[in-house]
């Protein structure tokens, strides 16, 4: 099983990952196969024609495994199996093999910070009591004051709120308390403990066996605390934080990497790491750590030239240092969808400013997301495309209360909307909800409601639809796929229109140019237009629109800035 097979995807093999094409599906919106509502793997398996239709690469897998669902699965009971909602093992191998059979690989995703609280060890180590061997694979620790009910330090978790909670003694007193950096019920590992590295080396093993081309690492810069548990100083200087992006990470990825080299078929680690210091970020991606990790600068950019362009150089630069390729994401599981927040007059994303009932406006919204997806397909490196995000999907801001689900919501007392929004299942057909999301005569609503105005965002409809997204993600995969300077490489600023368009060359024949500014710019000189994002005005490119150029190669070499 651990041998690849199948058509070899296109491009060099060996370096797949540096330019693919990398769509994300979040199993439980993406097709309800047996008709409960929920998402599953057998839907999945009934539209891979469509991912390749797209023209995607590989698949990245949110976690599907065995979990009671207090985080949308990133509380994970049992690594090694299949949650029943999602299905079974067996049907996660098909899907792998199904899909590298149309040229697709399939990366999951591992979550080696924390565990569900209902996973065995936690269970073990709550039974065990104070001082036990099963206790020293998380951190336990007694409260602090005479009573110990303070708790031991005062991190924030990311979720808002403590990362302490207190647990009760077989007699009813209460005990010991347990680090939590997320919610409660994702208790986190101890990974200077030889268990949790084994453990993780050997879920790795595991899914490699099963022929998964990669892994996405959760919370990637988390893993390592100051065993001294000190509080958070005011300004941690690099690797000073007690549990963010300490030194000792370093030797896991280096050892989960050496067992990604040990398989045949060009395995890869894709880091989760939200850190400032472009710097510090570039350290996680030497040859022998991670092989790519996420670019969350240019997603939490706004939509300005000055801006992105700065984004551009700051990612390319701190992956020059390390020669890593760069990736680019405009949005994903956690994040506010682009239509939707380009369509604000702030349209960075930040988590602490994320708030329902921000005034948008959806067909700016639409008409800038369109050129940021041709922007982001014409940059070097490797893309990730959010499910839904090709359908041009709103985030869904007025799910009923009821409804919501995300822990992030409820730990903020409501303050922040949650996630729920761009996790809303995808409508793939028909007029009315469920919008094919399950099968014909399914009486199970899906797992959170979909507008009842997404007839026309369909798969379906878009399908016939020229003007489409889909159409133009389509045309623009279909561009890249066959442009050898697409993908990895070099790129070349070139000096045209002015301070607020994006322009640059991706070899001696094409070129993209973005239009932010509010005027329509002449076009540089070239020889066709390849693809745009939206009508052109009399030959000029209009106001948030981007256009892929087909450069005339007798002309001059573009200027460098
Ligand atoms: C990552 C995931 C997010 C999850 C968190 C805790 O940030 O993307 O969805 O809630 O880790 O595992």
């Amino acid at each position: 099983m651990g041998e690849q097979v199948g058509r070899a995807p296109r491009g060099d093999d060996a370096a797949w990952w540096r330019g693919a094409v990398i769509y994300q599906v979040y199993v439980r919106s993406f097709a309800d196969g047996n008709g409960d509502g929920t998402g599953d793997l057998t839907g999945v398996r009934e539209h891979l024609e469509y991912l390749r239709d797209l023209g995607v690469d590989a698949i990245w897998f949110n976690p599907f495994y065995v979990s009671p669902l207090a985080d949308g699965g990133y509380d994970v009971a049992d690594y090694r199996a299949i949650d029943p909602a999602f299905g079974t093992l067996d049907q996660a191998e098909q899907v792998v093999r199904e899909a590298l059979e149309l040229g697709i690989r399939t990366i999951i995703d591992i979550v080696p910070n924390h565990v569900s609280d209902q996973h065995p060890w936690f269970q073990a180590a709550l039974a065990a009591g104070p001082g036990s061997p099963e206790r020293a694979r998380f951190w336990f620790r007694p409260g602090k004051g005479d009573h110990g009910d303070e708790m031991p330090t005062h991190w924030v978790s990311s979720f808002q709120g403590s990362t302490w909670t207190r647990t009760t003694n077989p007699d009813g007193t209460p005990g010991e308390w347990y680090l939590h950096l997320f919610t409660p019920e994702q208790p986190d590992l101890n990974w200077n403990h030889p268990d949790v590295r084994r453990e993780h080396e050997d879920i790795l093993r595991f899914w490699f066996d099963r022929g998964v081309a990669g892994v996405r690492i959760d919370s990637a810069a988390l893993l390592i605390k100051d065993p001294a548990l000190p509080e958070v100083p005011d300004n941690p200087g690099p690797g000073e934080h007690p549990h963010l992006d300490r030194d000792e990470l370093h030797d896991v990825y280096r050892s989960w990497h050496a067992i990604a080299d040990s398989y045949e078929g060009n395995r890869v680690l894709v880091g989760e790491v939200w850190l400032e210091d472009p710097e510090r970020f570039a350290r996680y991606l030497r040859p022998d750590e991670m092989h790519t990790a996420f670019n969350f600068d240019f997603m939490s950019r706004c939509w300005d030239a000055k801006e992105l362009r700065e984004s551009i150089e700051l990612t390319l630069a701190a992956h020059g240092l390390v020669g890593a390729p760069a990736t680019w994401v405009l949005s994903n599981h956690d994040v506010t969808r682009p239509v939707t927040r380009y369509g604000r007059a702030e349209s960075s994303f930040a988590f602490d400013a994320k708030r329902s009932g921000t005034p948008t406006d959806p067909a700016l919204g639409v008409r800038r997301a369109r050129a940021a997806a041709l922007l982001v397909a014409a940059l070097p490196g490797s893309l990730y495309v959010y499910q839904g995000d090709e359908l041009g999907l709103p985030e869904v801001e007025d799910l009923p209360a009821a409804a919501i689900q995300d822990p992030m919501h409820f730990r903020s007392h409501g303050v922040d909307p949650g996630r729920d929004g761009c996790r809303v299942p995808l409508p793939w057909s028909g007029t009315a909800t469920p919008f094919g999301f399950s099968p014909a005569g399914t009486t199970s609503a899906p797992w959170l409601p979909q507008p009842t105005d997404w007839a026309d965002l369909t798969v379906a409809a878009q399908e016939s639809d020229p003007a489409s997204m889909l159409r133009l993600y389509r045309a623009a995969f279909a561009i890249r796929q066959n442009e050898p300077d697409l993908g990895d490489g070099p790129m070349v600023w070139i000096t045209t229109g002015g301070d607020a368009v994006l322009a640059f060359a991706r070899g001696p024949r094409f070129a993209c140019v973005v239009n932010l500014g509010n005027e329509p710019v002449e076009l540089p000189a070239h020889d066709h237009c390849l693809l745009a994002s939206g009508p052109l005005d009399d030959g000029r490119l209009p106001r948030d629109t981007a256009a892929w150029l087909r450069l005339t190669v007798r002309d001059p070499a573009p200027v460098t800035t």
